[in-house]
C-alpha cells in the first residue's frame, strides 16, 4: 500500500530531502510529511486517504478554498485555448486592470511567476529608479530566495548582513541592512547616517513568514517619512498579504489610520494567481517607465502571464469582490482565533492570537511579539506538539511555529467548530 512514508522514502532519492521547498519537509515540527493526493473546498486529503480541514491553502493562494467550480471553468477553458503563447494576450490586460481597479496605489503591473521574481525585480527597479544600492529590509520578513535578501542582520546597526545561505557570496550582500521589525529608533538611525545611499525599505506590513506581526501604525507612518525626507522607496511586499488580510491589501489598512498613505511599489503573488504560477509587482507609471522595454532596467520571463494563470487569478480576483466576501472570511477567522484562545484559556495553556481578513497566527505566549526574536523567544515546543496533534484529528496547520495560517470561504463554521474542538483536545494534552 502507498503510504506517506513510503512515498517519502521514494521521493528522498530523487528530489533533495524530498521536497521542492524546503518547509514542507516537517524539518521544524519533525516527523513525515504528507503527500497530497486532491483537494475540494476546505479539505486536502493525504496518499493513505485521510481527510484534513486545510489551513494552509498552499501557503495562501486558495482563498476560494480547493476547487471553486468557476474558477475550475475558468481554467479549463483556458487550457482547451492554448498553454502559452509568449505573446501578449487580452487576458494579461484583464487581470493587470483588475489588480490597479483594487490597489489605486499603483498606475502600472508586471506580471511573473513567483513572488520570489518579483520581489527581485521590485527591488532592481527601486535601484534603478534611484540610481542608489543599499536597501534596508527587516528580520523576520521574507521576501523570496534572491540572493540580495538571504541575509540576516549584521553585528551592529552601521554593519551589513550577512549571507543566510551557502551560494551567496558575501558582497552580493554588503548592500542589504538587515533591521528589527517595529523598531522606530533604528530605522531613524539608519536613514541618519546612510539615508543618500538608501534605494528603497522593503517590508511585509503584516508579515506571515515571522508567524504574524503587524508592523504598527507609527512605524509604517515614519518609514514613509524617511524615505519621502530622503528620497528611497518604501516598497510593500503583499505577496502574502495582498487581496488576502482585506481586499484592498494591507496598504489598504494602513491608508485607514494613515490617510493618502500608499507604497511606492507593491510586490503581489498568491491570491492573484489562485493556486497558478502568478505574482506580480506595481507602482506609479513614473517608476514603472524604468522597465524594459520603455527604459533601463531589464526584466522578463517566457511564462509572465502565462493564459492559464492568468484565468485562473482572473476569475478568483472576480469572486473575492463580491458583496460580503471579506466580511464572512474575516467572521469565520476571527471565530477560529476566539476558539483557540477560549479552548487554551479552559486548559491553562497561555496563548494569544491575531488575525486580519482571511491571516491568522497563534503564540504560545501572554501577549503578542513585535519582532522576529520576540517569536521565536518562546513556545516552539508546545507548537510543535500541538501541530502534531492536531495533524493526528485530520487539522493540518503550517509546519512551522514562524508560519502564518490562512482560512479559506470554503470553512463553514461546522468546519471551525471541529477544529477548534480538535484544539481543545489538544490544549488539554500539552
Ligand atoms: C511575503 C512573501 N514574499 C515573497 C514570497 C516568495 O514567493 P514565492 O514562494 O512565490 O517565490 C513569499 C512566499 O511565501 C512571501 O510570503
Amino acid at each position: 500500500m502507498t503510504t506517506n512514508a513510503s512515498l517519502f522514502e521514494r521521493a528522498q532519492r530523487v528530489i533533495p530531502g524530498g521536497v521542492n521547498s524546503p518547509v514542507r519537509a516537517f524539518r521544524a515540527v519533525g516527523g513525515t510529511p504528507r503527500f497530497i493526493t486532491r483537494a475540494q473546498g476546505a479539505y486536502i486529503w493525504d496518499a493513505e486517504d485521510k481527510r484534513y480541514f486545510d489551513y494552509i491553502g498552499s501557503w495562501g493562494p486558495m482563498i476560494l478554498g480547493h476547487g471553486h467550480p468557476e474558477v475550475v471553468e475558468a481554467v479549463q477553458k483556458a487550457v482547451l485555448e492554448g498553454f502559452s503563447f509568449g505573446a501578449p494576450t487580452e487576458r494579461e490586460i484583464e487581470l493587470a486592470e483588475e489588480i490597479l481597479k483594487i490597489v489605486p496605489s499603483a498606475e502600472q503591473v508586471r506580471l511573473v511567476s513567483s513572488g520570489t521574481e518579483a520581489g527581485m525585480s521590485a527591488i532592481r527597479l527601486a535601484r534603478g529608479f534611484t540610481g542608489r544600492s543599499k536597501l534596508i529590509k527587516f528580520e523576520g520578513c521574507y521576501h523570496g530566495h534572491a540572493d540580495a535578501l538571504l541575509v540576516k542582520a549584521g553585528s551592529g546597526l552601521a554593519t551589513f548582513g550577512h549571507p543566510t545561505s551557502a551560494g551567496v557570496p558575501p558582497e552580493v550582500v554588503q548592500h542589504t541592512l538587515v533591521l528589527e521589525y517595529n523598531n522606530i529608533a533604528q530605522i531613524e538611525e539608519a536613514f541618519a547616517t546612510q539615508g543618500a545611499d538608501i534605494a528603497c525599505v522593503m517590508i511585509e506590513p503584516i508579515a506571515g513568514n515571522m508567524n504574524f506581526v503587524r508592523a504598527s501604525v507609527p512605524f509604517i507612518k515614519r518609514i514613509r517619512e524617511l524615505c519621502d525626507q530622503h528620497g528611497a522607496l518604501f516598497v510593500f511586499d503583499e505577496v502574502m498579504s495582498g487581496f488576502r488580510v482585506a481586499l484592498g491589501s494591507a496598504q489598504s489598512i494602513y491608508a485607514k489610520a494613515l490617510p493618502g498613505f500608499k507604497p511606492d511599489i507593491s510586490v503581489f503573488g498568491k491570491v492573484i494567481g489562485g493556486g497558478m504560477p502568478l505574482a506580480a509587482f506595481a507602482a506609479s507609471k513614473e517608476i514603472m517607465a524604468k522597465l524594459a522595454p520603455l527604459g533601463p532596467v531589464y526584466q522578463a520571463g517566457t511564462l509572465s502571464g502565462n493564459p492559464v494563470a492568468t484565468a485562473c487569478g482572473l476569475a478568483t480576483l472576480k469572486l473575492i469582490q463580491r458583496p460580503g466576501f471579506f466580511e464572512a472570511l474575516s467572521a469565520s477567522t476571527r471565530s477560529l482565533m476566539a476558539g483557540f484562545e477560549a479552548e487554551a484559556k479552559a486548559a491553562g495553556v497561555e496563548l494569544t492570537t491575531d488575525c486580519e481578513g482571511g491571516m491568522f497566527g497563534f503564540f504560545f505566549a501572554d501577549h503578542l511579539p513585535q519582532h522576529y526574536q520576540a517569536v521565536m523567544a518562546k513556545g516552539t515546543d508546545k507548537f510543535n506538539k500541538f501541530f502534531h496533534l492536531m495533524l493526528d484529528q485530520g487539522v493540518y496547520l503550517a509546519p512551522a511555529m514562524y508560519e502564518a495560517g490562512f482560512v479559506s470561504a470554503a470553512h463553514t463554521a461546522d468546519d471551525i467548530a471541529q477544529t477548534v474542538a480538535a484544539a481543545g483536545q489538544a490544549f488539554c494534552q500539552l
